[in-house]
């Protein structure tokens, strides 16, 4: 089993990426952004809760996303390994990871950490706004508002793996293809 982090601020190709590496690894791609998505487009009670934190670009309660990943890994138990994309993104939500995984006896491997400058960061994210339909990527005053949480809550997410020295930085600026090729590099390294 290969547990794996994606990690890196909105708009850094987290998703993009996601696709690519499952199709190759075989991992479960878990995005809890994708999934509270779905609870939105459901109309679930735990969706209309989420609605108004994503609307604003600040991140959805601890309990909500612990409790959905929580579920996510019981509902998969042949997988044989899980991508992580989106999660964790506190420190709380790092150490219930940990507790989760530790139960399964399978621990993260590594978090590999796309590095892309805000500048980059806001001109993706702006121009998917054009055509995505997101509520979060169509006014650039909650696009920065994402970023800011980002920096004040997740950083903290990175420095937690770090003290397991499980956290590599990778380049996530140029062809998706380029990104995608430094990061097979570091998953074969581990895997
Ligand atoms: P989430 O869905 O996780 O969104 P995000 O982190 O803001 O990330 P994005 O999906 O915007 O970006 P990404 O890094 O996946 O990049 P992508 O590949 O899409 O979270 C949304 C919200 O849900 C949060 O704000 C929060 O409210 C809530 N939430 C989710 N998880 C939570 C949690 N754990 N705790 C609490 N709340 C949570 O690419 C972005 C764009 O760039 C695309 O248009 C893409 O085509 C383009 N692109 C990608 N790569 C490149 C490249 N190399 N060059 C040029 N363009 C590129």
């Amino acid at each position: 089993m290969f547990n794996l982090i994606l990690f890196g601020p909105p708009g850094s190709g987290k998703g993009t990426q996601s696709e690519k590496l499952i199709a190759k690894y075989g991992l479960k791609h878990l995005s809890t952004g994708d999934l509270l998505r779905n609870e939105i487009s459901q109309k679930t009670s735990l969706g209309q809760a989420a609605q108004n934190f994503m609307d604003q670009g600040q991140l959805v309660p601890d309990e909500v996303v612990i409790g959905m990943i929580s579920s996510a890994l019981d509902a998969n138990p042949e997988a044989q390994g899980f991508l992580f994309d989106g999660f964790p993104r506190t420190s709380a939500q790092a150490e219930a990871l940990d507790k989760l995984l530790e139960l399964k006896k399978t621990p993260i491997a590594v978090m590999l950490a796309l590095d892309v400058s805000e500048e980059e960061l806001v001109k993706r994210l702006v121009k998917r706004g054009e055509t995505s339909g997101r509520s979060d990527d169509n006014n650039e005053s909650v696009i920065r508002a994402r970023i800011m949480e980002y920096h004040n809550k997740t950083t903290a997410v990175a420095d937690h793996y770090k003290a397991f020295d499980k956290v590599v930085l990778v380049k996530g600026e140029g062809s998706v293809d380029d990104i995608f090729t430094r990061l097979c590099k570091e998953i074969d390294a581990r895997n």
